[in-house]
């Protein structure tokens, strides 16, 4: 049963605030990828897949900007989910499913999507992981659909400036904890462990993730472009770029 969250929207609210302390240009890349989506449906509200989709961020943007938008989001974790399922209420299809298994598709309600997005989730993933699924996403594109991967991608031309630009986001986002602006990752999760709704479902959640957070595997934007294309699309470019970030589209 769905545990009943008293204010899932200031839940979503710190959700934001702590994952923008990584990423201060999240804005701009979901703007980018849901400019991608309109691009791709003529701008007719889009079949989309949220794809490790947390507390569905990516979701309630899509929602946003399209309220007839067809949205399933499909995530593992039993906390984030929850908050999902409350923010998104009757606006969206939410499933558990882990995408470590070749058979993560089947808790899907169809499968010719428009558009998968996804973002700071499949560092998660080890590479032969990830390679397979770029192609099982492929399989659940109707023709001429998209899959975008927002994450950590180094640009392979600037390991030095990478370095530099690593550094000084680590300065900013230190500057932001020290004044309170934002919680870390783990302040989040100590938090969201010591509400008494969210606290089981943390519990699950340490058994599912034990260390609670990724192996931070950050191949290089072309590691992304290569295994793409050999997983069979159309066309695979780079969509949008941002420090140490980047997001790869690649078309069916
Ligand atoms: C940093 S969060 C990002 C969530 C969301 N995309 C956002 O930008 O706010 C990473 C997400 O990946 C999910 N994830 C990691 N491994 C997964 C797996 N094997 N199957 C499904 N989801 C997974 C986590 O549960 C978490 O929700």
């Amino acid at each position: 049963m769905t545990p009943y969250i008293t204010e899932p929207s200031a839940w979503q609210e710190s959700w934001d605030r702590q994952q923008e302390a990584y990423l201060p240009d999240r804005e701009h890349r979901f703007a980018a990828m849901l400019d991608a989506v309109d691009a791709v449906t003529d701008g007719a509200p889009p079949r989309l897949l949220d794809l490790a989709g947390g507390t569905g961020t990516i979701s309630l943007r899509t929602l946003h900007r399209h309220p007839d938008a067809r949205v399933t989001l499909l995530d593992l974790d039993p906390a984030l989910l929850a908050l999902a399922r409350a923010s998104l209420a009757e606006r969206a299809t939410v499933v558990t499913a882990d995408l470590a298994r070749a058979d993560w598709a089947d808790a899907l309600p169809y499968r010719d999507f428009d558009a998968v997005l996804t973002a700071t989730a499949l560092h998660w993933l080890p590479a032969e992981r990830l390679a397979g699924l770029y192609a099982e996403i492929r399989d659940v594109l109707r023709p001429g659909g998209i899959v975008v991967n927002a994450d950590h991608m180094p640009d392979d031309g600037l390991p030095e400036l990478t370095k530099r630009l690593t550094a000084w986001a680590r300065d900013r986002r230190d500057g932001r904890y020290a004044a309170g602006a934002a919680l870390s990752w783990s302040d989040w999760w100590a938090r969201a462990g010591a509400d008494p709704t969210l606290a089981p479902l943390v519990a699950q959640r340490q058994e599912i993730y034990p260390t609670g957070h990724s192996p931070e595997w950050n191949p290089p934007v072309s590691w992304h472009l290569t295994a793409l294309t050999a997983a069979g699309y159309t066309e695979v470019g780079t969509l949008w770029r941002g420090g140490s970030d980047a997001a790869v589209v690649a078309v069916r």
